[in-house]
Parts: structure tokens; C-alpha cells; sequence
């Protein structure tokens, strides 16, 4: 072994305890035999033992589709984000799929609600157009619809009203099965339930097997807390809540037991994929999710958390580019296979501009 020259001057005569990967002598500091520093001496090494990896293909961009035509309307709270219509949603969809983006997730706008959000499964809404418009194209990305009614009950609450203002589950699973098959005649290649009603998966599954579309899978938000970090999606969307709020649908963001308990029931009612929403304050469920079941996993990096980033960056608080993929690479690090996130674009971008 070659000797080193001490690093410290010899103050401790007594002999240390050698313990394992260190060392002792009688005569000065034990050094290190195990050096992780090893390895982290040089980009080349960094990168030949780097543990997680983010591939475009992994990434889903979440895109706002609203009528009519050629308009595009910036978000505030959403920098780089925007709402669009139909034409320049298939337009970004192509860019993103140049970039290797593996898909998107389509939210609509609605120019007209109503009490139980029929427009939702109105063939002709813009979410079907792109979806059509995307299959037209045939772009190499997979097309993701969001299935829920937030966006289009005059209420903003994500299903109808029972008479004592409280979401009537049943009712509300006809609607998003409706839904579900809409937007799979449109083209969708997956659906994804994000109302936190019960049994949702099962109504969904059941109705597109129904009309021979055994092929569509679906994606569950299958833990899906009431967070405050949807804040800025409600903008984007134009879908906050008239009044009260999702607590009696969605999960207490305390709870990680009740998250485990949802997951099991959405796998048993037949989810092909399970989503973990938001992404960063619910990376221990990620992780669990991960570790208990063998579908592969999916977690939402939602809109506050993009934004907060934003905000920190656009104040010089932080590197913007390097938090996002810091914060993206750890919600991989827990168990995503899949992240949904409103940098994907820039990600992939960045990624093809380090080759
Ligand atoms: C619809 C839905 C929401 C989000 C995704 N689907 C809003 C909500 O639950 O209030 C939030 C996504 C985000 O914040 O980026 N139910």
C-alpha cells in the first residue's frame, strides 16, 4: 500500500480502533482506505457511475387545449406554458415528438359548462380534436387524455352535485365512463381518471370494453392528494371550485396508508399504469408504489411545483434549469418510470443539446 504524508499534525498517540475501511496506525490520523471521492474525480467517471438517468422517452408534457383557432394565451403562474388551440396543440405535439418526448396529457377548456360537464364527452370538444389530429399525423408519441369533469361543470367541482352539494359518486362514474369513450374514439391511447371517484377504473374499463376498445389503457391517479400545489393548473385550466373545496374526494395529503389502499384498489379494478400526484411532497409513496407493485409507475409533477421553481428562478434564487432537473431526476431516483412534467419540452431539449 503506498504510504501517504499525514494530513494532520499527529496529535493522538493511542492506537484507534481499525475498524472496517479505515486505517488505524499508532502513529497518526487513520486515512481512509474506502474513498467514495473515487469516483467523482472527473465528468467521465461521474457520468459512468451515475445511478439515474432521465430519457425523453419517460416524459409526458401536459398540454391545455381550448377553442378555436390560432390562439395561444400564456399562463401567469406557468411561465413557458400555454393554453392552445387545437391546431397549435397538434403543432406542439409534433415538436415534442421530434424532441423524443414519449407523450402528452391533454386537458381541455370549454366555452360553455354546465351542471354535469357534458361537454367532457362531446365528440367535437378540443381534447377529441387533437387527439384525432395527433393520430392523424401519426406522430411516435402516446397520446394521454385526462379524464375528468373539473374543467367543464359550471361548479368546478369534478363530477355532479348531490342534492346536499356533495359530489354524487355514482352519477359521476356514468359521466366519466362517457368520457373515457369519447376520448378513446378520438384516439386517445390512454385515459387518465384523475377524479378520485370510487370505482372509477372499474365504470372506465368496463365501458370500453364495452364498445370494443380493449385496447386503451388506463392510467389511475390512483394517489391523488388534495393539494395546494394544484394552484396554478386552476388558472390554466379555469377549474377551481365555486365553492368548498376537493377534500371529500380527494386524499388528506397526510395520508400514505389510505395512498396504498387506493393503489390496491385501482390495480384490482384494472389500472395499467399508476400515477403518484403531485410528484416531489409524495416521494415516499412513489417509492412505495414502486416497491409493492409491478405495474410501472407513473408520478405528476404538478403545477405549483413548476411554478415554484419558475419563481425562484425568474428571482435568480436558483438555477432554474439545473433545480428542474434535480427535482426531476429524484422523483426517477424514487420509482417513476414515468414523470409528467410542464418542462418536458425543455428537458428533452436540453438533453439533445448535451450530445
Ligand atoms: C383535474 C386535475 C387537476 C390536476 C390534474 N387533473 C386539478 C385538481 O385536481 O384540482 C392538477 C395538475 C397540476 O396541478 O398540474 N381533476
Amino acid at each position: 500500500m503506498v504510504q501517504l504524508e499525514p494530513l494532520a499534525p499527529r496529535a493522538d498517540p493511542e492506537p484507534r480502533d481499525p475498524s472496517p475501511g479505515h486505517g488505524g496506525s499508532a502513529t497518526g490520523p487513520s486515512l481512509p482506505t474506502v474513498r467514495p471521492r473515487r469516483l467523482r474525480r472527473t465528468a467521465a467517471m461521474r457520468s459512468l457511475v451515475r445511478e439515474t438517468r432521465i430519457h425523453p422517452s419517460m416524459l409526458v408534457a401536459p398540454l391545455f387545449i381550448q377553442p378555436g383557432d390560432r390562439v395561444r394565451t400564456s399562463v401567469a403562474s406557468m411561465p413557458g406554458v400555454d393554453r392552445l388551440t387545437a391546431d397549435l396543440a397538434v403543432a406542439e405535439a409534433e415538436r415534442l415528438a421530434r424532441l423524443g418526448v414519449g407523450g402528452v396529457l391533454l386537458f381541455g377548456l370549454a366555452d360553455a359548462k354546465d351542471a354535469e360537464g357534458s361537454g367532457a364527452w362531446d365528440d367535437e370538444a378540443p381534447v377529441q380534436q387533437v387527439l384525432r389530429g395527433i393520430r392523424a399525423q401519426g406522430l411516435p408519441l402516446v397520446t394521454i387524455a385526462d379524464t375528468c369533469l373539473c374543467e367543464y361543470t359550471s361548479h368546478g367541482h369534478c363530477g355532479s352535485l348531490g342534492p346536499d352539494g356533495d359530489v354524487d359518486n355514482d352519477r359521476t362514474l356514468r359521466s366519466l365512463a362517457a368520457t373515457a369513450v369519447s376520448q378513446a374514439r378520438a384516439g386517445a391511447d390512454i385515459v387518465a381518471p384523475s377524479a378520485m371517484m370510487d370505482g372509477q377504473v372499474r365504470a372506465i374499463r368496463e365501458a370500453l370494453d364495452g364498445e370494443g376498445l380493449t385496447g386503451v389503457a388506463i392510467m389511475a391517479y390512483a394517489a391523488k392528494h388534495a393539494s395546494a400545489f394544484y394552484g396554478p393548473f386552476r388558472d390554466a385550466a379555469d377549474s377551481a371550485p365555486a365553492f368548498g373545496d376537493r377534500r371529500a374526494y380527494q386524499m388528506d395529503p397526510a395520508n400514505g396508508d389510505e395512498a396504498m389502499r387506493e393503489v390496491a384498489l385501482d390495480v384490482a379494478e384494472g389500472a395499467d399504469i399508476i400515477l403518484v400526484k403531485p410528484a416531489l411532497p409524495a416521494l415516499d409513496l412513489v417509492a412505495a408504489v414502486r416497491a409493492r407493485w409491478d405495474l410501472p409507475v407513473a408520478a405528476y409533477q404538478v403545477s405549483g411545483e413548476f411554478a415554484m421553481l419558475a419563481a425562484a428562478a425568474d428571482r435568480g434564487w436558483i438555477d432554474g434549469p439545473r433545480a428542474m432537473d434535480e427535482a426531476v431526476t429524484a422523483i426517477v431516483r424514487a420509482g417513476a418510470g414515468i414523470v409528467i412534467t410542464y418542462a418536458a419540452g425543455d428537458i428533452a431539449a436540453r438533453i439533445a443539446d448535451a450530445r
